[in-house]
C-alpha cells in the first residue's frame, strides 16, 4: 500500500476543488486522508449541492479514505513519524497561508502542513482570493521559498472547457501532478492534444 496523501479543505471558496481532488486520489486508489476546518464545512454548505457528510459517506465506501476532525491534534498525521507522501490545501484560505508561514500549528490542517515542510515531504497550496492584497502576496512568497507548490484555480481558457465542474477537474489534475501522484496530465488536460481544440484553432 502507498503512503496516504493529506487533503486539508479551509474555509475559502471553492470547496468542489477539493471534491474534485478526493474523487482523483481515489479514482487512482491513492490512500487519502481528509481533514475539513470549521469554516470549510460552512463554505461547503453554502456552494455545494452534496452535502459535506453525504460525501464523506461516498468516499469512505473506498477503504483507502480516512478522516481526522480538525482539533484531533494527536491524529498519526500530526507527527513527523507518520509516514505520509504529502498534503495539498484545497481550497487554502489566506487565514491558513498566513498560519503556516509564521509556523501557528494550532489545528490539524496547519499542524500537518508543518510537518511536510519539517519532513521536506510535497505540500500543494491552492490558495483562493481575491484580490490579492501584500500580505497575501507576501505570504505566498514565503510559502513559496519554503518549497510549496502554489497552484492557482485558474480555468484552462485555452481547452474547450465549458464548466465549472470541468475547470475544477482540471486544477485537481494540476494537483496531483504537483505532488507527484501523475508524471503528466490526462490527455484531455494537455495543450494540443484536443481534437476539438486543434478544430478550434484552425
Ligand atoms: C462564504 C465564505 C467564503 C469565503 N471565502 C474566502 C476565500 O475565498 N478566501 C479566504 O481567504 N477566506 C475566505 N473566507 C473567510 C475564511 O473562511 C475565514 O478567514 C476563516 O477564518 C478561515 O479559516 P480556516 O483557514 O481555518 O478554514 C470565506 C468565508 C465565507 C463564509
Amino acid at each position: 500500500m502507498e503512503n496516504p496523501v493529506i487533503v486539508g479543505v479551509t474555509g475559502a471558496s471553492g470547496s468542489i476543488l477539493a471534491s474534485k481532488t478526493v474523487d482523483a486520489l481515489l479514482e487512482l486508489n491513492i490512500p487519502t486522508i481528509l481533514v475539513a476546518s470549521n469554516p470549510a464545512r460552512m463554505v461547503w454548505q453554502i456552494e455545494m449541492s452534496e452535502s459535506f457528510g453525504e460525501s464523506l459517506e461516498r468516499w469512505r465506501e473506498n477503504s483507502g479514505f480516512s478522516h481526522y476532525a480538525i482539533g484531533d491534534l494527536q491524529a498519526p498525521i500530526a507527527s513527523g513519524t507518520f509516514p505520509g507522501r504529502g498534503m495539498v490545501i484545497v481550497p487554502g484560505s489566506m487565514a491558513t497561508v498566513s498560519a503556516i508561514v509564521n509556523g501557528i500549528s494550532d489545528n490539524l490542517i496547519r499542524r500537518s502542513a508543518d510537518v511536510c515542510l519539517k519532513e521536506r515531504r510535497p505540500l500543494v497550496i491552492v490558495p483562493r482570493e481575491s484580490p490579492l492584497n501584500g500580505i497575501h502576496l507576501s505570504n505566498l512568497a514565503a510559502l513559496d521559498s519554503f518549497g510549496t507548490s502554489i497552484v492557482t484555480a485558474d480555468p484552462p481558457y485555452y481547452l474547450p472547457i465549458k464548466t465549472l465542474e470541468d475547470s475544477a477537474s482540471f486544477t485537481a489534475q494540476r494537483v496531483l501532478l504537483a505532488l507527484n501522484v501523475i508524471e503528466e496530465l490526462p490527455e484531455q488536460f494537455r495543450y494540443g492534444d484536443n481534437e476539438s481544440q486543434q478544430d478550434r484553432i484552425k
